[in-house]
């Protein structure tokens, strides 16, 4: 009986765990554009006060899966997808800063 206790709790340990290691831990790499590739924080959107929900919404990124959602720049600058909050408002302006999302090898 005792040791039943421990694997549950060992396992909850682990599902916890792994929920919590999603983005805030993690680092996506998108490496599909010419103009290098984009590595996208979850930590620093964490860190700058943005909620899951804010991203992970039906207009957005509906899947909390990576490659689900083709991100195009004409959409970006169009207000949609990072656009939404990368215009100059609530964070730097995707138009004028390429290269602080795109980094080349
Ligand atoms: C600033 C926007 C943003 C925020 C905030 C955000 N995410 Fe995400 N998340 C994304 C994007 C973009 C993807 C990739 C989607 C795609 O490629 O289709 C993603 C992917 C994921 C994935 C899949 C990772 C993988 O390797 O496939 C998980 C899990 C996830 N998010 C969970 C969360 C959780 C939990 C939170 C809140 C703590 C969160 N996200 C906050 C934008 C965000
Ligand atoms: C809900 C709002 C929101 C969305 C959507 C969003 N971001 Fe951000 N992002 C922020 C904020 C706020 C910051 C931190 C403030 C700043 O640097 O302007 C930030 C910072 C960043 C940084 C750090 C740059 C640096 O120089 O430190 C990168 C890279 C970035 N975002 C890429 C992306 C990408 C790629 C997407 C789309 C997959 C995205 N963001 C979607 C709000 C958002
Ligand atoms: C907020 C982050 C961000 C900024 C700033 C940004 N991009 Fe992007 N860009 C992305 C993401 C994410 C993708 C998708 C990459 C992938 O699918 O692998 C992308 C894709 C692209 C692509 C290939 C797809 C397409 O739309 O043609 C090009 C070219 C591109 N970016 C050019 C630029 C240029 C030029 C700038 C500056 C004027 C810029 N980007 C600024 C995030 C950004």
């Amino acid at each position: 009986m005792k040791k039943m206790l421990i694997l549950i709790s060992v396992l909850s340990f682990c599902v916890v765990t792994a929920a919590l290691a999603v983005p805030p831990g993690k680092i996506l790499a998108f490496d599909k554009s010419p103009m290098g590739t984009v590595t996208f924080s979850g930590k620093i959107h964490k860190d700058a006060g943005v909620k899951c929900m804010e991203c992970h919404n039906k207009e957005m990124f509906p899947k909390m899966k990576k490659g689900t959602v083709e991100i195009k720049m004409a959409k970006i600058y169009a207000g949609e997808l990072c656009g939404v909050c990368h215009n100059g408002k609530r964070a730097f302006e995707a138009k004028k800063n390429c290269n602080r999302c795109h980094v080349k090898k």
